[in-house]
């Protein structure tokens, strides 16, 4: 039997209760695929702050880089809210893991559960059919440019370079060739330089994938057709900032951010997998959060990293058959706890 071994970095917030649930399907699913789950967890975010001071403390980055790939829950918090440059934050954490794996391809898809149309704040026949990927840069931009404090004056920096955007986007068009073959590529490129250095260099990467048809929109107007008419997108690529706003609106179209997952991969090395949702202080503790985020996050683990198909699609199809019963957590109107909801992704997973 083949060994893996996964970090689990729960987080803050509902982040270990989230995480604990989706450890224990990836185990009972991990025999589908004749493989066996080696875990080891640590601290990061805010309780690594508590502990020891810093948000990412020694020998994490190394401990993740030696893996087979990363499951995150969440980080951050009020606790830890400040606005004192020199304090540490707990998303420190999760920027530096980004940069330190080079993970630059960020995907975030959104394909609502019909039996959830209702959920959604929008009307069903506005998002019915809507199957989309966010493809969102994850290391640069002005998440990763110089910034400042000047007395009064404050700045950050947006910067991107041909390699950069050339990366992200080849990873955008070859997920539309096994998808509808559609790219739009978002950026301001009426404004900003860098956003015409992006439009430029998508262009000639689309230029090698004549088979995928690409069009550009200004992030104004995509923010407002994405809510208008979702079901016209299929990929989805753009720079950091403009994508993790737009991930969190498209989030919604699914009824909760608490069904979304994401990927984050790079070069070489291992991918790290998060729900979209963050570490929802409000419920924390209270075992209500919805762990079906982190569950197909572990799910595109398995299909990404582990080379698990296998168990990847039993989660899929458990996620599809328990929701299409109607089960639903507090979130989605319904009742079923935290754990509950693991156990019955178990009993769908078999
Ligand atoms: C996300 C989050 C992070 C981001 C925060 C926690 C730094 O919002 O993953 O979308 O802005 O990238
Ligand atoms: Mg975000």
């Amino acid at each position: 039997m083949r060994e893996v071994r996964v970090v689990l970095l729960p987080g803050d917030g509902i982040g270990p209760e989230v995480v604990g649930e989706a450890r224990r399907l990836v185990d009972h699913v991990s025999n589908l695929d004749d493989m066996r789950v080696m875990w080891e967890s640590h601290a990061v975010g805010g309780c690594a702050i508590d502990t020891y001071d810093k948000p990412l403390p020694d020998g994490v980055m190394e401990a993740c880089a030696a893996s087979h790939a990363v499951l995150l829950g969440a980080v951050g918090g009020p606790k830890w809210d400040t606005t004192d440059p020199d304090k540490p934050r707990p998303e420190q954490a999760l920027l530096a893991l980004r940069a330190g794996l080079g993970l630059f391809a960020n995907l975030r898809p959104v394909k609502p559960f019909p039996s959830l149309y209702e959920a959604s704040p929008l009307r069903t026949e506005r998002i019915e059919g809507t199957d989309l990927l966010v493809v969102r840069e994850l290391t640069g931009g002005i998440y990763f440019g110089k910034s400042g404090r000047e007395g009064d004056m404050a700045y950050d920096t947006c910067t991107y370079t041909r390699e950069e955007i050339r990366r992200v986007a080849e990873v955008a068009f070859e997920s539309a060739i096994t998808r509808r073959g559609k790219v739009t590529s978002v950026d301001k490129a009426n404004v900003l330089e860098s956003s015409r250095l992006w439009r430029d260099e998508v262009n000639r990467v689309a230029a090698e994938h004549p088979d995928v048809e690409l069009e550009h929109m200004l992030v104004d107007n995509a923010a407002m057709q994405l809510v208008s008419r979702p079901s016209d997108f299929d990929v989805i690529v753009t720079e950091n900032l403009f994508g993790d706003i737009l991930s969190d609106e498209a989030a919604m179209i699914s009824g909760s951010i608490g069904l979304l997952p994401s990927a984050s991969l790079g070069g070489h090395g291992p991918g790290l997998y998060e729900p979209v949702h963050g570490s929802a202080p409000d419920i924390t503790g209270q075992g209500i959060a919805n762990p079906i985020a982190t569950c197909l996050s572990a799910a595109m683990m398995l299909r990404y990293s582990l080379d698990a198909p296998r168990g990847a699609q039993a989660i899929e199809n458990a996620v599809n058959t328990i929701l299409g019963m109607g089960h639903a957590t507090r979130d989605l109107g319904g009742t079923v706890s935290t754990h509950e909801m693991g156990d019955l992704l178990m009993s769908a997973a078999s």
